[in-house]
């Protein structure tokens, strides 16, 4: 039996009533832009993360985005974040005129490591960029403590966490500001790209809504030089609908890596850890091989089409388009040795028992046979 890595299908089968009248009601009512179905997500959004606004835009890219410039990030200015990660978290510095500074991770989280951010520190530095990394949030505290006492902005990469807690806390809403994504493989999955920001900091809402719609307010006047960073009244309308079953989601998620993690328990691989006080959502169940058994694993469940892939294959110091940094190879050793060793594996809410089944089958026979 193929087993996809994400197939959205079954859950948008349950809702498919639901979504099909929301989206007709939109349609209807031809209020496409900004407007009552984008300001309903949002008061559901800030709801649900426990913030004060929720902002939505294009994408979790833009998000980032917005929410650096909303900051006045740019030229001269250094962002402390993780190399490993999806591409835009240091692209949108990059695209600011502003310089990314990379730390290494936490082997056991894949998140920055906190203990050596303090020494990339300089003059230069506005902010922090912690991603909570597969749905797991990075170590807050310390990150906070750090950020005061260097008087950094601190926003949280939250495009795979929705729904995480910190100490109990929603991930997104202990930072200045938190950034969302809602593409179709996120666990709030859109129908195509958006995103959101959420912030319990009224000044920086308010220049996020201006800057979201090219920097003004009233559409006359422009405080500001933003761009088209609207969120689609089509997506909010089907976001909304998807919110209330979010933590539905996330629950199944959570049994599916519990039932990895007990299949997988005496295998030579490591499966993911959940650190103290913090609540993983496991957008993706991401193991770690042994040794240079990760090719090898990856052709046997590949002919076998068990959906795998590799987040992420090249950590972001080592892009091309960053070799002017300078950052040589083994100048971030975790980051780098994670790159080389990490499979996610299909975890989605509705994959079946049957499915996982396959999934532990597939990967058992391999090392069997190893
Ligand atoms: C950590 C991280 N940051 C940012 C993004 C960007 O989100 P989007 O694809 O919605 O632009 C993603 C997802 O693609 C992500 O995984």
């Amino acid at each position: 039996m193929a087993v996809p890595l994400l197939d959205l299908t079954p859950q948008h089968d349950v809702i498919m009533p639901e979504l099909t009248r929301a989206l007709e009601e939109v349609t209807r009512s031809g209020k496409f832009i900004l407007g009552p179905y984008v300001e309903a997500f949002e008061q559901q959004l800030a709801a649900y993360c426990g913030v004060k606004h929720a902002i939505g835009v294009t994408s979790g890219t833009d998000a980032l985005l917005v929410a650096m410039m909303a900051m006045g990030i740019g030229p001269g200015d250094e962002v402390i974040t993780t190399p490993f990660t999806f591409f835009c978290t240091a692209g949108c510095v990059t695209r600011l005129g502003a310089k990314p500074v990379f730390v290494d991770i936490n082997p056991r989280t894949y998140n920055i490591e906190v203990e050596d951010i303090p020494g990339a520190v300089t003059r230069a530095t506005k902010a922090i960029i912690p991603v909570h990394l597969f749905g797991l949030s990075a170590n807050m505290g310390p990150i906070m403590n750090i950020a005061q006492e260097h008087g950094l902005k601190v926003i949280e990469d939250a495009a795979q966490a929705i729904g995480a807690r910190y100490e109990g806390q929603h991930v997104g809403s202990i930072g200045d500001c938190g950034t969302l994504s809602f593409y179709p493989s996120k666990n709030l999955a859109g129908l195509g790209d958006a995103g959101a920001v959420v912030t319990n900091d009224d000044d920086l809402a308010d220049r996020i809504r201006r800057l979201r719609n090219h920097g003004t307010k009233d559409g006359w006047h422009y405080e500001d030089v933003g761009g088209n960073f609207r969120l689609s009244a089509l997506q909010a309308a089907a976001l909304s609908v998807k919110l209330p079953h979010l933590a539905g989601y996330i629950e199944k998620r959570r049994a599916h890596a519990e039932r990895y993690g007990r299949h997988l328990e005496e295998l030579p691989v490591g499966t993911p850890f959940e650190a103290p006080h913090r609540h993983h959502v496991f957008n993706q169940y991401t193991i770690r091989c042994h040794g240079k058994s990760r090719e090898p694993l990856r052709s046997h469940l590949n002919a076998r089409q068990i959906g795998n892939r590799i987040y992420y294959p090249v950590p972001l110091h080592r892009q091309p388009c960053y070799a002017d940094l300078q950052y040589a190879k083994g100048s971030l050793p975790l980051a780098e040795e994670a790159a080389d060793l990490v499979l996610s594996l299909p975890v989605f809410p509705e994959m079946t028992r049957e499915q996982q089944d396959e999934v532990i089958a597939a990967i058992r026979e391999f090392f069997a046979a190893d």
